[in-house]
């Protein structure tokens, strides 16, 4: 079933350009990942397309109604490798410590959805669950350069990141494809299409 007002013209329009956007944020087939606050799912879908046959992909939203649609369109597009996973009040993220290769927070650690505090707590839950090799993707869209700087970039280095590089380019936000960033951080070293691809030492 498309997605609630869009076409399935438009659903393949926009996972065709989030699959790009997460290539080349550096998502590569195999991967577990989460996508925290996944709302109805317009990168879960590719996502799971990116990581697929081996890979999973952790569909994370305290909103029922939105979570339930996102792992609805997976199923449709044929995807078996999406996991809901609900939200909790103890841990944030329920899974094992190191779990993850690849996090991805797109377009939710702002002010309207994360108190200071909150923010800071989710960080750590993700350095907790983030592998020593994990990718962390961040669109820090309807944020400040400066809140950027103090809840983004410092947040994920106090969790054991390094900055990597930024994306700049095409990126689903709201059903539509616009031109914005991804801040692209990185633990330790991580093998890339046959080469190392050097974050620490
Ligand atoms: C603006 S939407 C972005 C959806 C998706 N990441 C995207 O880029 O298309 C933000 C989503 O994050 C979810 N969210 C906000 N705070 C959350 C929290 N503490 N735990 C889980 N989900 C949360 C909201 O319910 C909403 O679906």
């Amino acid at each position: 079933m498309p997605a609630r007002g869009m076409d399935a013209v438009t659903n393949e329009a926009l996972w065709d350009a989030a699959e790009k956007t997460l290539r080349a944020i550096g998502v590569e087939a195999g991967a577990t990942c989460l996508d925290f606050g996944c709302g109805h799912g317009n990168y879960t879908v590719p996502l799971a397309k990116v990581v697929r046959p081996s890979g999973t992909v952790y569909a994370l939203d305290k909103d029922d109604a939105e979570l339930r649609r996102a792992t609805e369109r997976a199923r449709d597009a044929g995807l078996d490798n999406v996991e809901p996973l609900t939200s909790t009040d103890g841990p944030l993220i329920a899974l094992d410590d190191d779990a993850l290769d690849v996090v991805i927070l797109f377009d939710v650690l702002h002010s309207y959805y994360f108190t200071v505090e909150e923010r800071k707590r989710l960080f750590e839950e993700i350095g907790r669950v983030a592998s020593p090799r994990a990718l962390l993707a961040v669109f820090p869209h309807h944020m400040e350069a400066d809140e950027i700087e103090s809840e983004v970039v410092q947040r994920a280095i106090a969790t054991g990141f390094e900055r990597a590089r930024d994306y700049r380019g095409p990126l689903v936000h709201d059903d539509h494809v616009v031109e914005d960033s991804v801040l692209i951080f990185t633990r330790g070293q991580r093998v890339s299409r046959g080469r190392t691809a050097s974050t620490r030492d």
